[in-house]
């Protein structure tokens, strides 16, 4: 199988207050890209050929691990962004209520975990049971839908992400994304 780079769901220069039009483009058409474009050369006459990407992510380790998932966690991250959010639908306000206190209290516990993720990584809200929410943190690729896991919400906190926008400043990048998650895509993740 040979996996081609997914369209953005929206016009990216669309959002307001968000990552500029430049960064949308360096962090899809090149981050993004290089690392489907490094999967296809690494599976190529591999039992890897045929796989799909999630099963790939799910069953490799080394650079193929490090590309496979960056590439699916980053399809992940920009389907969690919308230049036009909506109102959080009820289902998620309910679960992020009973796991964190408040819907105001999981956003600063989010926030605060993806600006303290030190280095290169993900910051994620993973369902971890049938009405269970988790916050995690990972560096680089890894993703805790490995461990079995389900991913409803994440941000990329590598600088590559913000950096041409928000410089070092990642808490105001960090506050900017969760002005534009797709609460609809997120709640549409639960099991
Ligand atoms: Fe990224």
């Amino acid at each position: 199988m040979t996996f081609s780079l997914p369209q953005l769901k929206y016009d990216p220069t669309t959002f307001r207050d968000f990552v500029s039009p430049q960064t949308f483009a360096c962090h899809h058409e090149k981050h993004h890209a290089a690392y489907i474009s490094n999967t296809n050369q690494l599976i190529k006459g591999s039992d890897y050929e045929n796989k799909s990407l999630l099963e790939i992510v799910m069953t490799s380790s080394g650079p193929l691990f490090n590309n496979a998932a960056q590439a699916w966690n980053h399809e992940f991250y920009f389907n969690c962004l919308t230049p036009q959010p909506s109102a959080m639908p009820a289902q998620l306000k309910g679960l992020l209520e009973a796991n964190f206190g408040s819907v105001d209290a999981f956003m600063e516990k989010f926030s605060a975990a993806a600006v303290n993720n030190f280095g290169s990584g993900w910051t994620w809200l993973m369902q971890t049971g049938p009405n269970k929410l988790k916050i995690f943190s990972t560096s680089n690729a890894a993703n805790p839908m490995v461990d079995g896991f389900n991913p409803v919400l994440t941000v990329d906190v590598w600088e590559h992400a913000y950096y041409l926008d928000f410089q070092n400043r990642r808490a105001d990048y960090v506050k900017a994304f969760l002005a534009h998650v797709d609460w609809d895509f997120v709640t549409s993740c639960l099991k």
